[in-house]
């Protein structure tokens, strides 16, 4: 992964595919050409790397030459093309063969067009090294184009944001979701879990995503996977794990720009861990960290008793309710527990003390992440 200004790139496109699909190219517009000497020309700044490759691998004499356009802010591409350098040479009768970086909207080629209007060339071709169909919205005819890629923001072999990463030699493209921080937070009942992930969730500024609400929120809304899950609830049977992902999903994309996520109640099984792995994967991100709150047996129980007393919750007021509240805790989480600790994400921090101290100690592991 590379940053570039504010932004994360993944590597996208090897060197090794761009030099092959260039090759290709070289080989098959030699043969279309024929005989004659054709006129290379460039659209500067983007394409420079492209042409210097391509000529080198071209069979025959051709002549090169540049016109220099600028259309691009950030990553959006703008109706407004700017014309800094013209044709500077005679094309009268020549074949001529545009070669671009990358073709978008067609912005470009628009202007490429009108240069050419009154030029009375012989042919004119485009070439192009990349092209995004879901962008492209002129109905001018694409000769070569070397490889189609979706519509998503790229880096690298003469493409730049905001002028850097054009030395790149292999093509990165943008993260889904920039750089997150995302935590699954655990704790066995009474070790203070929600109090801990309110204060995380303002000092870091994530998203505490809690299954229980979130499966609330869906039900009372009615929203189409709450009315599917709770269509499971209704018959008795559990709620299948690609519904509540489903969800999960959801929240994630209602807060793509969050610095990160969370997560609370889920996952509770390996399968489960599997799938947010990979719904972290879809977007570009991933859990950095289990942290489990780990409080003595004793203290929890301790703990719930009193807050029985004054919180009138049946549950926290019966002395065996709780330890089996308590063991079923560990027997579930103890898969997970191996699960993270395989890959090095299982953090466990003291849960007894000051609320003060217990965020102090969470925080330290999470500023290591
Ligand atoms: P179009 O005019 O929208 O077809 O865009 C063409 C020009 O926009 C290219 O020559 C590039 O300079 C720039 N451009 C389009 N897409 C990208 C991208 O993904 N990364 C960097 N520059 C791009
Ligand atoms: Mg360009």
């Amino acid at each position: 992964m590379i940053k570039l200004h504010d932004k994360y790139f993944k590597p996208f496109i090897s060197a090794k595919e761009i030099d092959d699909v260039i090759q290709r190219l070289a080989i098959e517009i030699a043969e279309d050409v024929g005989d004659e000497i054709p006129v290379f020309v460039g659209i500067l700044n983007g394409s420079f790397m492209v042409v210097s490759d391509f000529v080198k691998k071209y069979p025959k004499p051709c002549e090169v030459t540049f016109i220099k356009l600028a259309s691009y802010e950030g990553v959006k591409s703008t109706e407004d093309i700017q014309r800094l350098i013209g044709l500077t040479q005679d094309l009268t009768g020549r074949t001529v063969i545009i070669l671009e970086d990358i073709i978008d909207t067609g912005n470009t080629l628009t202007e490429v067009h009108r240069i050419f209007k009154n030029e009375e060339v012989k042919s004119l071709k485009i070439a192009t090294l990349f092209y995004k169909p879901e962008a492209y919205k002129k109905d001018y005819k694409l000769h070569y184009v070397g490889i189609e890629i979706p519509n998503k923001f790229i880096v690298g072999f003469g493409l730049d944001y905001d002028g850097l990463g054009r030395n790149l030699p292999e093509i990165y493209q943008i993260k889904e979701t920039q750089h997150m921080t995302n935590l699954v937070l655990f704790g066995p009942p009474g070790a203070g879990k929600g109090t801990q992930a309110d204060f995380l969730k303002e000092k870091y500024n994530l998203i505490h995503i809690s299954t229980g609400d979130v499966f609330r929120y869906n039900i009372k809304n009615e929203t189409a996977l709450g009315m599917l899950a709770k269509s499971y609830m209704d018959k008795g049977e559990l709620v299948p794990d690609q519904v509540t992902i489903d969800m999960l999903n959801a929240e994630v994309e209602k807060n793509a720009d969050a610095n990160g996520f969370i997560f609370d109640g889920f996952p509770r099984t390996n399968a489960q861990a599997e799938s947010l792995n990979e719904l972290m994967d879809s977007k570009d991100s991933q859990i950095n960290a289990m942290i489990a709150l780990e409080v003595d047996d004793e203290i929890l129980v301790e703990r719930l008793l009193s807050r029985g007393k004054t919180s009138g919750r049946a549950d926290d007021a019966d002395e065996s309710i709780i330890r089996n509240r308590i063991a079923e805790y560990y027997n579930k989480t103890a898969i997970l527990k191996d699960f993270y600790s395989a890959q090095n994400k299982y953090f466990g921090v003291d849960g007894v003390g000051s609320i003060d101290d217990i965020t102090v100690r969470l925080s330290t592991v999470i500023d290591e992440l």
